[in-house]
């Protein structure tokens, strides 16, 4: 397959799945969290599929269009690693739907990721909440969710918080 079906791949995978998750949080109250605001592709989608949440978008660059941008309380600037677990006070809520796209195509850099981020992301979710990821996360008491069958295996991982 080449780089370039890889990458469209990629991205309607994410597209299709982002739908999904949002379908599934229709009855969890709660914000979205954003880990990895980028050019703002997903976080754009996302605010038009759900104009009624809140959204908190996380990175530690600023490469996104100026009019993507979310205001200065949505944006979380810095090291995930670092700000998720303090975000509490300002994002006010626990969230309805985290999304991750901080992963890469390098497995090393993807284990090295999940093993500090996993611990940090049950403390952020709302009972019932949905975490669509790239990456396969060890979220004990999850429950783990088919993807949507047009959806590669391996490409896309979804899980479900306890409902408490
Ligand atoms: C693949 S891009 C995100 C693409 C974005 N979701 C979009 O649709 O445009 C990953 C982003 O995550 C950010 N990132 C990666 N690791 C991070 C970390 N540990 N803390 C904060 N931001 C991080 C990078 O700076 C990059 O902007």
């Amino acid at each position: 397959m080449s780089r370039l079906d890889s990458f469209i791949r990629r991205l309607t995978a994410q597209k299709i799945l982002i739908e999904h998750a949002v379908g599934l949080i229709a009855d969890v109250p709660g914000p979205i969290l954003e880990l990895g605001l980028g050019v703002a592709r997903t976080y754009d989608h996302m605010r038009s599929l759900a104009p009624e949440r809140e959204i908190f978008a996380f990175d530690n660059v600023i490469v996104a269009p100026i009019d993507l941008l979310p205001d200065a309380h949505h944006f979380i600037l810095g090291e995930i690693r670092e700000t998720l677990a303090f975000c509490g006070p300002r994002v006010g809520a626990k969230a309805a739907l985290m999304h991750n796209d901080i992963g890469s195509g390098d497995e090393i850099h993807n284990a090295a990721t999940r093993a500090w981020l996993a611990p940090l992301v049950p403390p952020a979710m709302a009972p019932g909440g949905v975490v669509v990821t790239s990456f396969e996360m060890d979220l004990p008491g999850y429950s783990k969710l088919p993807v949507p069958p047009e959806i590669g295996r391996n490409r896309y991982h979804i899980y479900r918080a306890p409902r408490g």
